[in-house]
């Protein structure tokens, strides 16, 4: 039984199996001979912040598969009256057998995982976000092949995104460059363990030649409160097409969405040529189709099976 809390929980040979594996899905979506190895399954889904691209491609993705999605809002369960992530990690695995979870509080899906007797995804905590992963890096390859060995920018905030492109950069070695102000560097403890990546102040030196530039809001899930700080501190940190003009000339441009048109991002370069943005939502569907098959193979002796 495996979790997936972090990019770390794969190797780099499981994370270039998904990648392709997302392909096929892609290239079987409509297909009536498709395999559903979710028949008989049933995944939660438990969320307690928006979203719009997470939730919705893992309902479908779950439904295309032959699975029962079931998506639960941590306001409604006995969570919000003081039940504990152990409790209901235990609890909810009698009933499904696979757990998605978006919670502010790393530490707390940590807790629910320990707990869980199914396999735990991380939808997005403060600290990363690897679903997102799947989805960005299966784009690049269809776009321009390998990524190994070419130069990623990220522009902008040290955020959970950010933290996750780091931990590529390590499985499938290639060279992260990091424009980001003082305050809002990436996890000193990511940057530790990533020889290829380094941290710039300046957004043109980190593009200059870039096979892909990144970017993601300034104020992620939960700093809503803070985003007037956030747009004085990375005022400078703007992706416009005239810093994309210093990338690679087949440079790409990737954002996780949602994006704040006109903020971090210049509202046209989001429709330009080079933004393969819409390619990353619709991949979220396809990545993840593969990270279920590849998270839950067919059930070998759980017990449910029906004997003669
Ligand atoms: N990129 C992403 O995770 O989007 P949502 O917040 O809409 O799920
Ligand atoms: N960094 C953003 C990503 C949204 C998908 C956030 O955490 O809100």
């Amino acid at each position: 039984m495996r979790h997936l809390l972090s990019l770390d929980d794969l190797s780099s040979a499981e994370l270039h199996h998904l990648i392709a594996r997302a392909q096929e899905w892609k290239r079987l979506r409509g297909n009536p001979q498709a395999p559903r190895p979710l028949v008989t399954r049933s995944v939660a889904m438990l969320f307690s912040q928006h979203s719009t691209r997470t939730r919705v491609s893992f309902e479908v993705g779950i439904a295309e598969l032959g699975g029962t999605p079931l998506y639960l809002t941590a306001t409604e369960l006995q969570l919000a009256r003081g039940e504990t992530p152990e409790d209901t990690a235990r609890v909810l695995s009698r009933y499904v057998d696979a757990l998605v979870v978006r919670t502010p509080d790393h530490t707390w899906l940590r807790r629910l995982a320990d707990a869980a007797t199914v396999p735990v995804i991380n939808g997005l905590t403060p600290h990363s976000h690897p679903c997102q992963l799947l989805a960005d890096l299966q784009t690049y390859s269809e776009h321009r092949g390998a990524i190994q060995g070419r130069t990623v920018a990220w522009i902008g905030a040290g955020n959970n995104v950010c933290n996750t492109w780091l931990q590529a950069s390590r499985l499938l070695d290639f060279q992260l460059r990091i424009a980001a102000p003082e305050s809002h560097e990436p996890s000193a403890e990511e940057l530790q363990s990533c020889p290829g990546a380094e941290v710039l102040h300046d957004p043109r030196a980190a593009v200059r030649g870039a096979a892909l530039v990144v970017t993601d809001v300034w104020a992620s899930l939960g700093q809503d409160g803070e985003a007037e700080r956030h747009r004085h501190s990375l005022a400078e940190y703007h992706v416009s097409r005239e810093l994309m003009a210093l990338a690679a000339p087949d440079a790409l441009f990737m954002h996780c969405l949602p994006a704040h048109r006109g903020e971090e991002v210049e509202a046209e370069l989001l429709d330009a040529t080079d933004s393969v943005v819409w390619d990353e939502a619709e991949n979220r569907l396809h990545a993840q189709k593969a990270l279920l098959e590849f998270l839950l193979p067919p059930p070998t002796g759980n017990g449910r099976e029906v004997s003669d």
